[in-house]
């Protein structure tokens, strides 16, 4: 594909102009496709003078920081550093039930565990005797331009904390975005090219408040744990059926509710697991995906029989409009 390898080409070239010989770079990434296709452009463009930051919050999926750590630094080769802030998201999430409080808790955290870092990267660069961090990598696309222009509901309020602007005035960074004007399919093509694994270039888009969107009411370590290991189960055995490139977006929820359900002789009071999978192309509007019974019966039987904590599961069978595609 000669438009998008000369595409890569030439930003990596705009970016050497830019950033200069010395300057540092730092960016947050996710282990999605946008943050990570923008964090291989720029380490190809300046190597270890760009500093990526994962930051665990502590409602990511199963295992998901150490796959995105060993994918990014190991595999991809980028100057990657974990910052572990699970139990300070954890505390501060802590008895909050409200959605628009906890997205807004993890956006404010978010930006202020990633300035942390960054100040700690920027000390340790300076006592080497390296120039400071200039700028802020992003991995924007051209749909969150828009976006964040035109549209202020509720969830775009911290999208726009996450993918476009970023950090606090203090900072004072310049911005770097490499795909700003790019659409997600060109984006996922150039992941393809740079050789990416189709299993991140594919990936379903995941919010960045993460899980505890997916646990309704308050988020708890326990239901963090229940909500991880049936949403492993489930997106597993969407793999296993080949149906994960069919849907746009499958995740489980916890609901805030006990059921009674029974176990051998004993009668138990238990949590439900809510499975959603949504076919759209915009995300704006979207319909639930119309599974075989067969899977549906499987992931039922193995998220009940193996999460404990789970005596029920059901299917989200509603559309967007008017239902969204998140259930807070
Ligand atoms: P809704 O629920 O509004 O979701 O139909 C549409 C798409 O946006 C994602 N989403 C979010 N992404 N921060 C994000 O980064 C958020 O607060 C947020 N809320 C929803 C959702 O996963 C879906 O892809």
């Amino acid at each position: 594909n000669w438009s998008m390898s000369s595409f890569i080409d030439k930003e990596i070239a705009r970016i050497r102009e830019m950033v200069g010989p010395t300057a540092q770079v730092v960016g947050a990434v996710s282990g999605g496709v946008d943050s990570t296709v923008a964090a291989v452009i720029m380490s190809k463009a300046i190597g270890d003078r760009f500093h990526a930051i994962l930051v665990d919050n502590g409602v990511m999926r199963l295992n998901e920081c150490k796959t995105v750590y060993e994918r990014l630094r190991n595999k991809l080769g980028i100057n990657l550093t974990l910052a572990d802030a699970s139990a300070t998201f954890l505390g501060k999430l802590a008895g909050v039930s409200e959605p628009e409080k906890k997205r807004k808790i993890i956006g404010n955290t978010f930006i202020d565990v990633f300035e942390a870092e960054a100040e700690r990267i920027d000390k340790e660069t300076a006592l080497k005797g390296q120039a400071k961090i200039e700028y802020l990598l992003q991995g924007t696309l051209y749909p969150d331009v828009i976006e964040s222009i035109s549209f202020k509901g509720p969830s775009a309020t911290i999208k726009t904390h996450h993918n476009v602007g970023g950090l606090k005035e203090d900072m004072k960074l310049k911005v770097i975005e490499p795909l700003r004007e790019l659409f997600k399919d060109e984006v996922r093509a150039l992941g393809k090219l740079m050789g990416l694994d189709d299993e991140l270039v594919w990936r379903h888009p995941f919010p960045g408040p993460g899980l505890a969107i997916r646990i309704l009411g308050e988020v708890t370590p326990d239901k963090v744990r229940i909500v991880q290991q049936a949403d492993d189960i489930y997106i597993s055995e969407i793999r296993k059926a080949g149906l994960y490139r069919q849907i746009s977006q499958a995740y489980a929820a916890l609901l805030p509710f006990n059921s009674v359900g029974v176990m051998g002789d004993q009668r138990t009071y238990e949590k439900t697991i809510c499975l959603r999978a949504v076919e759209t192309t915009d995300f704006m509007t979207a319909d639930w995906f119309q599974f075989p019974y067969d899977v549906l019966k499987r992931i039922s039987n193995r998220i009940i029989n193996e999460v404990r904590g789970v005596n029920r599961v059901m299917y989200d069978v509603s559309s967007k409009p008017p239902a969204t595609i998140e259930l807070e």
